[in-house]
C-alpha cells in the first residue's frame, strides 16, 4: 500500500518533469521504516522478507554458531551473495537472560567476518527491531549471518520477521535521486498576468536560483582570517560554516579567568559578512585529553562555578548568532563532567544553555553511530537511550548531530542508523564529515561521494558539513584541496556535488494559461519576466514542501 503511494508520486514526477520521457523502474523502493519502542508482538518483515522469505533461521546451527561459552544463537546461511549489492538488513530481536543487551548481527564469508552489520539494545520479553546491512568485498558462496550479545554473557536470543533486501548500485542510486527530487526539490508553477488579470502567453522567463535552503559546510580554522583566496574559495562554495577548534573552551579561556575571543570574532565577522550561517562547536567536550588544563584541576563547586561561567560567558556574547551549540561533545564516549559534578552534569550544561538563550538550538554531536556498529559505546540505541534520558531529566533535545568520520562508508548501515534516529523527530545534521587518510586521496573522493549522497538523500537528515578546514601542514584528516586550492580528488567531488544539486539558470516562456513550470532545488530564485516592451523583475522562495508552489507576477 505504502509502495504503491510512493510509486505514485514517482511516476507524477518524471511525467512532469519532462512530458516524453517515461521512466520505468521496477526495482524495489528503499523502506525507511524503523522503531526504537520495544513491542509486545514484531511488525511485519519489510519487502516481505527479501531474500530471506522463504528461509527460516537455524536456530541451533552447529559449530559456527556457538558463543565461546558454548551457547547457540540463532543464524542465516545465506547462499550466492553477489559482489556490488547493497545489502539492507532488518530483524525483530527477543531476549531472555538478562534485563537488556546489546546485540550485535555479524557476517562470515568465506574470506572475511563483517563485525558488525547491525545492532540492537534488546529488552526482556519484548521485541525490539534491529536494523543494517552490508556490502561486501568479494562475492560469498556461503555465508552465515549470526547474532552475538556483546558482552559474551550467556543469554537466550529468539529472532523473528527477518528480512535481506539486495539493491543493485543502479537500484540504490536510483532510490537516491527519488528521495532527492521529492525531497530536495519543489515543483512551482509561475502565472504571469497583466494589472487586469489577462492571462499573458508567450512571456519570456528566466530564473535564477540565488540561494540554496539546504545548509552545506565545512570547518574552516582562523588560517582563513587574511587569506582572500581561501575567503573567496569558501564563499564560492558553501552557505555554512563550524569553527574547527576556536571557541573550544581551550581556545577561549586557555587561562582561568582570561577568556579571549579575538579569533572567533573575527571568524564570525569572516561569515557574517558573507550571510553564511555557522553552527557553534562547542560548549564543553567530555574528552579530558581537550579539557583545559586549569579546568582539570578543578572539582566540586569551583569546577561547577567554572563551568556556569563558561555556559553564561560564551552563551550571552553570542546569543542568537550561532544556529546551533553542541553543547556537552561527544558524551556517550567520554565523562570527564560526570566523574566530577555527578551523573546529572550533562542534563544542567542543558538546562543553563537553555536558560541563557532559550531560543537557542541545542545539539548533541557524537562519533561511531553512523560511522560503524562496532563500538559498544555509541551504537544508535545507545545514543538514543541517552536522549531520552535527557528528555525524561526535563530537557529537550532540539537535534542530532553525527559526526560522521568515515573509513570505509557502509551505505545500508548507515542509511538505518538514520532511520532510527529519525523516529525521535528532531532536525538530524552531519556535523563533521571526512573520510580517513588512511584510504589514500583517491579512495576519498569515492568514499566522500558515496556519502554526501547518502546524507543528501535521506529525507531526515537537515544539514552536511565536512571536517575539512586548511591549515599549511594539511587538515585534520581529509583537504578538499591543496595549499594553492587546487582541486584534490575530495574537492572535485565537492564541487561536482554543488552543480548537481542546484537549478542554474533556466529559461522559458509562458504557455497558453500564462504559466511556465519548473521543478527547483529548495532555495531561493530571482525571475525575470519580460512580453512585448514590458518586464519586471522579482523573487520567490521556494521551501519544502509536498506542494506545487505557485506564484504570480504582474506585468
Ligand atoms: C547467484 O546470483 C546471481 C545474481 O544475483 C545469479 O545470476 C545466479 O544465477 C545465482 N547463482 C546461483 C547458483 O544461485
Ligand atoms: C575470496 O577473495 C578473493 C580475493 O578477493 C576472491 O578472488 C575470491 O573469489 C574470494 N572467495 C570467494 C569464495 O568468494
Ligand atoms: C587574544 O588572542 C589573540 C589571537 O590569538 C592574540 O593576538 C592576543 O594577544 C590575545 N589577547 C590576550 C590579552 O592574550
Ligand atoms: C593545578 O593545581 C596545582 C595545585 O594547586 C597548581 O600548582 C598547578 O599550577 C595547577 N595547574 C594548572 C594548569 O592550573
Ligand atoms: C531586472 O534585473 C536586471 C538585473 O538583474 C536588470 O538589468 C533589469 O533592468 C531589471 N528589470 C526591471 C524591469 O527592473
Amino acid at each position: 500500500m505504502k509502495h504503491s503511494l510512493v510509486f505514485g508520486g514517482f511516476w507524477a514526477f518524471f511525467i512532469l518533469l519532462s512530458g516524453s520521457l517515461v521512466a520505468s523502474y521496477d526495482g524495489p523502493l528503499y523502506d525507511f521504516s524503523a522503531y526504537t519502542e520495544c513491542k509486545a508482538q514484531p511488525e511485519e518483515p519489510l519487502y516481505q522478507g527479501g531474500i530471506l522469505k522463504d528461509e527460516p533461521p537455524i536456530m541451533k546451527p552447529a559449530i559456527i554458531g556457538k558463543t565461546a561459552t558454548g551457547f547457540y544463537t540463532p543464524a542465516f546461511l545465506l547462499k550466492n551473495l553477489t559482489l556490488g549489492n547493497l545489502y539492507c538488513f532488518s530483524t525483530w530481536i527477543k531476549i531472555q537472560g538478562a534485563n537488556s543487551a546489546l546485540i550485535r548481527a555479524s557476517l562470515k564469508t568465506e574470506n572475511r567476518t563483517y563485525n558488525c552489520i547491525g545492532t540492537v539494545l534488546a529488552k526482556n520479553g519484548c521485541w525490539s527491531f534491529l536494523k543494517g546491512g552490508f556490502v561486501l568485498d568479494s562475492p560469498s558462496n556461503l555465508a552465515l549471518l549470526l547474532f552475538q550479545n556483546s558482552d559474551d554473557k550467556d543469554i537466550d536470543i529468539t529472532i523473528d520477521s527477518s528480512s535481506l533486501q539486495p539493491f543493485t548500485d543502479q537500484e540504490w542510486r536510483f532510490n537516491q535521486q527519488f528521495m532527492i527530487n521529492t525531497q530536495r526539490k519543489r515543483a512551482v508553477t509561475i502565472h504571469v498576468s497583466d494589472q487586469q488579470g489577462n492571462r499573458l502567453q508567450g512571456a519570456a522567463i528566466t530564473i535564477n536560483q540565488v540561494s540554496k535552503d539546504f545548509p552545506f559546510g565545512s570547518a574552516i580554522a582562523h588560517t582563513i582570517l587574511g587569506n582572500l583566496p581561501y575567503q573567496d574559495w569558501f564563499v564560492e562554495r558553501f552557505n555554512a560554516a563550524v569553527f574547527e577548534n576556536e571557541l573550544k573552551w581551550y581556545a577561549t579561556e586557555p587561562d582561568q579567568g582570561k577568556t579571549n575571543y579575538t579569533l572567533a570574532d573575527q571568524m564570525l565577522e569572516f561569515v557574517r559578512g558573507h550571510q553564511i550561517i555557522a553552527r557553534g562547536h562547542n560548549i564543553f567536550w567530555e574528552d579530558p585529553k581537550y579539557t583545559p588544563a586549569w579546568v582539570r584541576n578543578l572539582t566540586g563547586p569551583d569546577l561547577q562555578s567554572a563551568v556556569n561561567s563558561r555556559i553564561q560567558s560564551l552563551m550571552s556574547k553570542y546569543k542568537e548568532e550561532f544556529i546551533h551549540w553542541d553543547v556537552s561533545n561527544e558524551m556517550l564516549h567520554f565523562d570527564f563532567y560526570e566523574q566530577r559534578l555527578g551523573p546529572d552534569a550533562t542534563l544542567h550544561f542543558y538546562e543553563t544553555a537553555h536558560q541563557s538563550d532559550p531560543l537557542a538550538t541545542l545539539f548533541m554531536n557524537e562519533f561511531n553511530v553512523v560511522e560503524t556498529c562496532s563500538d559498544v559505546k555509541s551504537t544508535v540505541d545507545t545514543y538514543i537511550e541517552r536522549i531520552r534520558e535527557l528528555e525524561r531529566g526535563g530537557m529537550y533535545m532540539d537535534g542530532i548531530g553525527l559526526e560522521s568520520h568515515f573509513t570505509v562508508p557502509n551505505l545500508p548501515l548507515m542509511r538505518a542508523v538514520i532511520d532510527k534516529l529519525a523516529t525521535l523527530r528532531l532536525p538530524i545534521w552531519l556535523t563533521e564529515v571526512d573520510i580517513s587518510s588512511s584510504v589514500g586521496k583517491e579512495l576519498q573522493g569515492v568514499y566522500l561521494e558515496q556519502v554526501l549522497r547518502e546524507g543528501f538523500s535521506h529525507p531526515s537528515v537537515n544539514g552536511i558539513m565536512l571536517w575539512t578546514a586548511l591549515h599549511p601542514k594539511g587538515c585534520y584528516e581529509m583537504c578538499l584541496t591543496d595549499e594553492n586550492f587546487k582541486n584534490l580528488p575530495a574537492g572535485d567531488v565537492v564541487d561536482k556535488l554543488l552543480k548537481e544539486w542546484e537549478s542554474g539558470e533556466m529559461k522559458g516562456v509562458t504557455d497558453e494559461h500564462g504559466s511556465y513550470s519548473f521543478y527547483g532545488f529548495l532555495g531561493e530564485y530571482k525571475v525575470n519576466v519580460g512580453y512585448g516592451d514590458r518586464a519586471a523583475n522579482s523573487t520567490f522562495s521556494l521551501p519544502r514542501s509536498d506542494e506545487t508552489k505557485h506564484f504570480s507576477i504582474h506585468l
